[in-house]
């Protein structure tokens, strides 16, 4: 199964990737989580990327279609994948066209922006590893402590109000776009034509979880 998850930030495309990646075992690649990890470890992508990141713009088109590709070519992915933040342009939505990478699914989570901004305000996150929690919404079991390794959690720096409004305007302008691409996927395309499926962010994270399965069944996308 090789599935994207297209939606504004906040949405909840981490969490419920995580959920899908437990559940099939196949593997989530998040590029946010890639580029958080390349900043961290200082290299000269993660040097690049911080400066954009921290203004809640979007990291060039040929720094992330590279990184992908590299990213999908590993062991891993040769029984699917998730695709988490990735396509978020139509130059990189083309570019996996164009690497013959066909996807099976394309699931929108929607969510309006005013949700956004208060979901962002209680974001936790493990920084190793990428694990996501909400103190008020999905609480770790010890506050802030990771689940797995009881590790301290973090804020991201990009999840600031004004930089939260920033990234919502940049998702409008640049990724929006890609729902009517794969709604009307261009029928002469070295690729087949994803599914595309859209389901609401709105209700507990269970409960979107739920309302995904059931899509994806429906779809004959998953037994
Ligand atoms: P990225 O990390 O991908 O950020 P994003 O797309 O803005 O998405 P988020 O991770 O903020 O949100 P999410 O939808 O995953 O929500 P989550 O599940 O965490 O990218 C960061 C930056 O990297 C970008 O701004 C850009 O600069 C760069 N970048 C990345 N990919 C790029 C690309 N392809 N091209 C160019 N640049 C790129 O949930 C949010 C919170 O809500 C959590 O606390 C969660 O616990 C909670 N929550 C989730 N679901 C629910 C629910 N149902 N009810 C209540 N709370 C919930």
């Amino acid at each position: 199964m090789k599935l994207m998850i297209l939606g504004c930030p906040g949405a909840g495309k981490g969490t419920q990737a995580q959920f899908i990646s437990r559940d099939y075992h196949i593997p989530q690649i998040s590029t946010g989580e890639m580029l958080r990890q390349a900043v961290t470890q200082g290299s000269e992508l993660g040097q690049k990327a911080n400066v954009i990141m921290q203004a809640g713009k979007l990291v060039p088109d040929d720094l992330i279609i590279d990184l992908v590709k590299v990213r999908i070519s590993e062991k891993d992915c040769k029984n699917g994948f998730i695709l988490d933040g990735f396509p978020r342009t139509l130059p990189q939505a083309e570019a996996l066209i164009d690497a013959a990478i066909a996807l099976d699914v394309v699931l929108e989570i929607s969510l309006e922006d005013e949700a956004i901004v208060h979901r962002m305000s209680g974001r936790l996150v493990h920084a190793a590893s990428g694990r996501v929690y909400h103190s008020e919404f999905n609480p770790p079991k010890v506050p802030m402590k990771d689940d797995v390794t009881g590790e301290a959690l973090i804020q991201r720096d990009d999840d600031k109000e004004e930089t939260v409004r920033k990234r919502i305007d940049v998702y409008h302008a640049q990724t929006k776009p890609l729902i009517n691409f794969y709604k009307h996927f261009p029928s002469n395309a070295r690729v087949a034509a994803p599914k595309f499926c859209q389901v609401s962010g709105l209700g507990t994270v269970e409960t979107v979880a739920a309302r995904i399965h059931e899509h994806l069944v429906q779809k004959n996308i998953l037994a």
